[in-house]
């Protein structure tokens, strides 16, 4: 049986759906143009902001709620959050003017809202980062102020190992199912299409079985912040489990899309070795459906990766409120934000912990919401920003150079070695054997 999700977080997520970005600038430099910007619509944001309340709620309510039933369609992720308009969305404040009139009236205002919010939090006035970048974070970790540090990735950490992301155009995933004749790309990952047409997911299976793929820096990078006790949690969408493969023990990660290491019966949720679906997958010329071992059953087996229409793990739902409400630093890699309630994560983090994206392109970005001071969630990169970083580019080199600016450049390349050297040993002993 599956645990219930946990209501008051499940709902704070709901609420998170992204209209997508209205594609603010970025400004030249961001520092300079995010501190004076950042003064209203920060205090605004937080004094607006329903994190320091419900956190804790959430966080009491997820332990009491684990290990109670579940049905499957209690907290779906939801197609409909795949993608999306790209005009729509919320203008940002502005920050450009340099009047004098107006600093002082935003000062005024800053005054006024400088009242502290009920849990105690101080109405964020100043810039968490002395830079928006980089090096600002790198800062703040050398400073030892982010010491809980939490990690939430995307398909871009894997895809220098040779795995395509989803949604990149030409490359993704979502781009090169044309063979199975879907009526639309994700229908191959929902529950009710696969249940009436299990053989396109069987046959694209034989494709995303976890291979001889080996994890990339960026997963590495991941555990040298692990072995420096500064990793509270790496919470991926990835199923191909190469954080695991890094060496990140089980209870650093949260697998909240599940992945291939078990498998169980649809219909009357039997467990099942894995194996039993590989066999079937990969005999003759492939995508044969996998069935229940108990012949009067005769359900459809597949691996434990969330399809659309499925709850996320019980261990998604009871580690997130707890851990999300104590990060100091929210650390966000490869992936485009699309898939909820994954996504509506990177609100739940307090309003006074600095958030860092590394992605080939922005995601996540704000949009102003209802509520009299307009409630905020996502990505502030440009006006109005005054904790979220940013470095634009692949996932590795973001990395690296964020290593390069703490001086771990040299453990990083160490890990990265040794850890591939073990795994390539540990494969050409099993190739050996077999
Ligand atoms: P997406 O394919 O939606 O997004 C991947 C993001 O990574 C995009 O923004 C890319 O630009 C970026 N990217 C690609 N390569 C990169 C690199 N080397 N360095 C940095 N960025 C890079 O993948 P996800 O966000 O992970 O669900 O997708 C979320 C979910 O959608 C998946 O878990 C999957 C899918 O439907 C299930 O399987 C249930």
């Amino acid at each position: 049986m599956m645990a219930s999700p946990d209501k008051s977080l499940e709902a704070v997520l709901d609420d998170a759906v992204y209209m997508p970005p209205p594609t603010p600038a970025i400004a030249d430099d961001p520092v300079e143009a995010a501190i004076p910007a950042a003064s209203l619509p920060a205090a605004a944001v937080a004094a607006a902001s329903p994190l320091p309340d419900r956190a804790p709620a959430a966080a009491s309510s997820s332990s009491s709620d684990s290990g109670s039933e579940s049905s499957t369609s209690s907290s779906p992720l939801r197609p409909g959050d795949l993608g999306g308009d790209a005009d729509a969305g919320g203008a940002c404040l502005s920050s450009s003017s340099d009047d004098d009139e107006e600093r002082d009236l935003v000062a005024r205002l800053r005054q006024q809202l400088s009242i502290g919010d009920e849990a105690g939090v101080q109405l964020a006035k100043e810039a968490l980062l002395p830079s928006f970048d980089l090096a600002g974070v790198a800062q703040l970790i050398q400073s030892g102020k982010a010491k809980r540090i939490i990690c939430m990735c995307g398909a871009g950490i894997s895809v220098s190992a040779g795995i395509p992301d989803f949604r990149s155009p030409g490359t993704g995933l979502y781009s090169q199912l044309q063979k199975y004749n879907l009526p639309y790309p994700h229908a191959v990952f929902e529950l009710s299409y696969f249940e009436k047409k299990p053989k396109p997911f069987f046959r694209l299976a034989r494709e995303l079985f976890p291979g001889n793929y080996l994890p990339t820096p960026t997963h590495y990078f991941m555990k040298l912040l692990h072995d420096k006790g500064l990793l509270l949690r790496c919470f991926t969408q990835n199923i191909d489990s190469l954080e695991k493969q890094a060496g990140l023990p089980a209870e650093a990660i949260v697998a909240a899309h599940g992945n291939f290491d078990s498998a169980k019966c649809i219909r009357c949720a039997r467990p099942h070795p894995v194996e039993h679906v590989r066999q079937a997958v990969f005999a003759g010329d492939g995508g044969n459906a996998c069935y229940c071992v108990k012949k009067s059953c005769g359900g459809l087996v597949k691996p434990e990766i969330v399809f659309f229409g499925e709850s996320l793990p019980p261990r998604f739902w009871e580690r997130a409120p707890l851990d999300y409400s104590e990060a100091d630093l929210l650390i966000v890699m490869g992936t485009s934000l699309a898939v909820h309630p994954f996504a509506g994560l990177i609100d739940y983090v307090q309003p006074h912990v600095p958030r860092l994206l590394v992605n080939r392109e922005k995601a996540g970005e704000a949009v102003f919401g209802g509520g009299l001071l307009g409630q905020q969630k996502g990505f502030t990169f440009g006006a109005g920003n005054y904790r979220d970083a940013l470095y634009l580019g692949d996932c590795d080199d973001g990395v690296r150079q964020l290593c390069e600016l703490l001086g771990w450049q040299q453990e990083l390349d160490a890990l990265v070695a040794a850890g591939r050297q073990q795994l390539e040993a540990a494969a050409q002993q099993a190739e050996a054997k077999s």
